[in-house]
């Protein structure tokens, strides 16, 4: 099978490394934009956002299958132009991604089928938002209805904050000037992962990760700075009730109005005392679960996702490994703000002599060297049959690069360690 996954970062990174693994392959591209390709991966000159160059490229080169990274390519209407040329795509159409694009969208989809998830009301202008978050009193969450890029999110913990976030929002700080105001949700978070092919929902596995830059959840909030799988609070029952009350349901929700969803969905959790609500939905992997999903699942990826596409997920059935699998992001000093650029990074063939699997993200290799241009520039990924081993591993994998103008996080997993699991 001839493959174009579009992307160009540690995850699409991790989801090369595995699609190169399946017999069924005879050929993979990855689009050129972002980090060096995987080894064995070759090079599409196209861009990812621009969905008539997609199909020429899909044409020429008679793909199989086109799996589609990251949620703007999904926004572009990449996935309904290729689905309409005839082409098998693994990435929902733009209606379907609504349900990543626009927040208010998803708490209507779960409303109309049940799904449980914080309390919620819609507003496009300011007073009124004021006047239901004095009623409501603090803390309370205020989000802009829309990508904002993860950072449109604000737990507000008194009144004060909330009025600056809905103030700073409708004050054009994210363009269209709608909000979400919501409950805050208790408990522990946690990502559910799911295949559905617009009937058929398939849990793949559950991950926890770490948005904030610093160790001890401190410092600005960053796209993750690592993340292990399985997440032990998502153990079999509480996965079974997220199928069961959320994936399904608004599954079939969205096939109901016409727009039946084909991809991953990837389930933002609260759960409490065992049940979970749903925070946020995105239409893709994340980044960097997918780094730490990948090493677990035992099965051949690329049969999954080609029915995905085909609507045969009835049937697939994926193995996956117990082991806890760990990925550390090395990001360049100063990320998530302006952040250095152009450092040169040693090591990386040490590390992966060590057992550790490398992604890179926002690096590229310039002959013999390694030179970092992004903010998340690699993550590093150990495996182990504790969540202790697995993030001994991985330290001591990261331990072997050198890297000066880099950072990274000391306490990836710390929670999963603590307990335990
Ligand atoms: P979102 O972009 O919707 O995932 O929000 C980003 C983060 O804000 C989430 O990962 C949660 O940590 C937090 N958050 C969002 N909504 C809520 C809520 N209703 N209650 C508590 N925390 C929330
Ligand atoms: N790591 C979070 C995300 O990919 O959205």
């Amino acid at each position: 099978m001839r493959v174009l996954m579009l992307g160009g970062g540690g995850r699409e990174n991790a989801l090369c490394w595995k699609l190169a693994q399946s017999p069924l392959l005879t050929k993979l591209w990855r689009s050129a934009n972002g980090a060096s390709l995987p080894e064995g991966v070759a090079s599409a000159a196209v861009n990812p956002l621009d969905p008539k160059a997609v199909e020429a490229f899909a044409r020429a080169e008679k793909l199989d299958l086109i799996v589609i990274g990251p949620e703007a390519p999904l926004e572009a209407g990449v996935s309904d132009r290729l689905t309409a040329a005839g082409f098998r795509v693994f990435g929902p159409s733009r209606a379907a991604a609504q349900l990543e694009i626009s927040k208010s969208f998803t708490k209507e989809v779960c409303d109309a089928c049940g799904a449980p998830t914080a309390r919620w009301r819609r507003f496009e202008a300011l007073d009124p938002a004021l006047d239901y978050v004095r009623a409501e009193g603090a803390p309370i969450v205020v989000k802009a209805d829309g990508l904002a890029a993860g950072k449109g999110v604000t737990v507000a913990a008194t009144l004060d904050e909330a009025e600056e976030a809905l103030r700073h929002i409708f004050g054009g700080g994210f363009g269209k000037p709608e909000v979400v105001v919501e409950q805050v949700l208790t408990g522990e978070e946690a990502s559910l992962f799911a295949l559905v092919d617009g009937e058929t929902a398939v849990p793949l596995a559950g991950a926890q990760d770490h948005k904030r830059a610093y160790d001890g959840d401190q410092g600005p909030n960053t796209g993750g700075m690592g993340a292990y799988s399985p997440a032990p609070v998502l153990d079999e029952a509480v996965t079974e009730r997220a199928m069961a009350r959320i994936i399904r349901p608004i599954a079939r929700e969205m096939a109901r109005r016409g727009t039946p969803y084909r991809g991953v969905i990837f389930a933002g959790l609260m759960i409490e005392a065992g049940e979970p609500s749903l925070i946020e939905i995105n239409a893709r992997f994340g980044d960097p679960e997918c780094q730490a999903l990948m090493p677990r699942l035992e099965s051949d990826l690329l049969p999954a996702l080609l029915a995905v596409a085909e609507g045969r997920l009835s049937e697939i059935s994926l193995s996956w490994s117990p082991e806890t699998c760990l990925a550390v992001v090395m990001a360049a000093k100063g990320y998530p703000g302006d952040y250095v650029r152009s450092s040169e990074i040693r090591g990386v063939g040490r590390a992966e002599a060590s057992g550790a699997l490398v992604f890179l993200a926002g690096a590229k290799r310039e002959e013999a060297r390694l030179i970092a241009e992004g903010g998340r520039v690699l993550s590093v990924v150990a495996s182990g049959a504790t969540a202790a081993e697995a993030q001994k591993r991985a330290y001591a994998a990261v331990d072997l690069i050198d890297w000066p103008e880099g950072f990274h996080r000391r306490d990836i997993g710390a929670r999963a360690v603590a307990r335990g699991a």
